[in-house]
């Protein structure tokens, strides 16, 4: 009997091909292959996702039946077809970069990632790996570790059925150099422990 590999999902948002982010991105990828996912990498500013809000995908509260865009449900069926979604970005203004906060305002939609029927996306696991310039001592004077983690893992993976959800930041990532390789092999250790524990229920 053959069992069906996990399937993951990585997304990246970054405008840089060899960013830092980048890079963590492209380390997840290999470590969930070697770790026996398959794996389907969102780039989203290399796909040219466009991050503003059309008419065509806005939810319309008087049609809850409606069809979005073919674009938005070709995202919605990469989504579906996850096991365990990696996004990766870097902390802009202690949030999500506007590229990927549109990317969820568009696709994550009324019908399909809440409301209207049962919790499609639940039983799903995520992983957020926000890279950030401060250091960790300053996140957690500022409350900012905590508030992405209300943010990103409650607010949209909660929200939307996926319990299984973790937020894990990396600081100091504007003083790149020979920090960068220390920084990408905990990458990959984050990525390992967390494919490694299994699921919560
Ligand atoms: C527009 C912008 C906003 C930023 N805002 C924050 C911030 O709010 N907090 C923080 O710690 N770092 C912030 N940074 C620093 C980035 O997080 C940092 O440059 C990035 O993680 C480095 O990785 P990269 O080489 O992949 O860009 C910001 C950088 C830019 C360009």
């Amino acid at each position: 009997m053959t069992t069906e590999a996990p399937h993951a999902l990585v997304v990246l948002a970054h405008p840089r091909a060899d960013s830092l982010t980048a890079r963590v991105a492209a380390r997840a990828r290999a470590r969930l292959l070697a770790d026996g996912h398959t794996v389907d990498v969102l780039d989203l500013h290399a796909d040219g996702f466009d991050p503003r809000m059309t008419v065509e995908d806005e939810p319309d509260w008087a049609d809850r039946d409606k069809v979005y865009s073919a674009e938005v449900r070709a995202h919605m069926a990469r989504i579906e077809a996850a096991d365990t979604i990696v996004v990766v970005f870097p902390v802009w203004w202690f949030g999500l970069p506007a590229l990927l906060q549109g990317w969820i305002d568009r696709v994550w939609n009324y019908g399909f990632a809440y409301g209207r029927s049962r919790p499609r996306l639940a039983g799903k696991r995520m992983l957020w790996l926000g890279l950030a310039g401060y250091s960790h001592e300053h996140f957690t004077k500022g409350g900012w570790d905590d508030l992405l983690d209300r943010r990103l893992r409650i607010g949209i993976s909660n929200f939307v059925g996926i319990e299984d959800a973790h937020v894990h930041l990396f600081h100091d990532t504007v003083a790149t150099g020979a920090h960068d390789t220390e920084l990408l092999t905990s990458a990959e250790k984050v990525i390992t422990t967390y494919t490694h524990t299994p699921p919560t229920p």
